[in-house]
């Protein structure tokens, strides 16, 4: 795994770490030899993901407590940054509420936009152009599923995974001749904190583990600019961009949320 330090290292920030997908993120940049940078609002369940790596892979971690959509994250990321510099982004925080569009608060809505956009918006600002002066580097933004076309329930979190599955290949195309590598990660429905809360009734066959998303997520690095990993989310993928007229994706996807989020 020296390779993939010497691409990506010595430090990979992870923001929105302490647990679900980013704490899998952590454990498989660790595994890989990345010493890790680690935000996220929960300072606890932050401190024991750090514990749990060091203890596994032997690597050095720091942790800090920031809101990651504030205006000033990067301000705030700035103890953990000052002599570290990162080769490897991972941005996973993410906020998502899933309820009729007409019924949700502004409040979440804005939310979700300075989370799930501002803030990987200004982490890549920042951090592209010291990657691309190194000549070597990762960006991994977190999309879904969702991005891929309209969802009915989750409208606005879509869109911001839009932003995101955009945002990440079109800088893949801007950055991979300059050493930068980008990926735009899509999971489908994921065994995490935030999905369980969601309530969802799609049967435990179809939701794929964060440590194996985690791990197909750094396998893919440098392969493309877009994963959306699992053989049968890959399927689904396939039909719904390719096969489909777009408007048949989308009520055809829309019907599956309502059944799935019946209340
Ligand atoms: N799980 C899925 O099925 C799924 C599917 C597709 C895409 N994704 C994407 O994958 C990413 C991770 O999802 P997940 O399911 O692992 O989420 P999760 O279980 O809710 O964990 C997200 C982590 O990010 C933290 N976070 C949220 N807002 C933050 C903020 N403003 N500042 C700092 N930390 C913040 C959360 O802390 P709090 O608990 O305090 O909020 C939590 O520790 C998200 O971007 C999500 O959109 C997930």
């Amino acid at each position: 795994m020296s390779a993939f330090r010497d691409r990506y290292g010595p430090w990979a920030l992870i923001a929105g770490a302490a647990e679900g997908l980013g704490a899998a993120f952590a454990h498989e940049a660790a595994r890989r030899g990345l010493d890790l940078l680690l935000a996220d609002l929960q300072t606890d369940k932050l401190a024991a993901v750090a514990r749990s790596v060091e203890t596994a892979c032997g690597v050095r971690t720091r942790c800090a407590t920031v809101d990651l959509g504030a205006v000033d994250t990067w301000e705030r990321l700035q103890p953990l940054l000052h002599d570290a510099a990162p080769g490897l982004l991972i941005y996973n925080a993410g906020r998502s509420y899933v309820g009729p569009f007409l019924s949700q608060p502004w409040e979440d809505q804005r939310l979700q936009l300075e989370v799930n956009c501002r803030g990987p918006l200004r982490l890549v600002h920042k951090l592209a152009p010291e990657l691309v002066a190194r000549g070597r580097g990762g960006i991994v933004l977190l999309s879904s599923m969702t991005g891929l076309t309209g969802h009915a329930l989750v409208a606005c979190y879509g869109a911001t995974k839009a932003f995101n599955l955009v945002l990440a290949e079109a800088l893949w195309a801007e950055l991979h001749d300059r050493g930068v590598d980008v990926l735009a990660v899509c999971p489908g429905p994921t065994r995490t904190p935030g999905y369980e809360a969601s309530k969802s009734r799609l049967p435990p066959g179809f939701v794929m583990e964060p440590a194996h998303v985690a791990r197909e997520a750094l396998d893919a690095l440098g392969r493309g600019p877009v994963l959306v990993p699992g053989a049968a989310n890959r399927a689904t993928a396939a039909v719904l961009s390719r096969a489909l007229p777009r408007g048949a994706a989308t009520k055809a996807m829309s019907r599956l949320m309502r059944a799935i989020y019946r209340r």
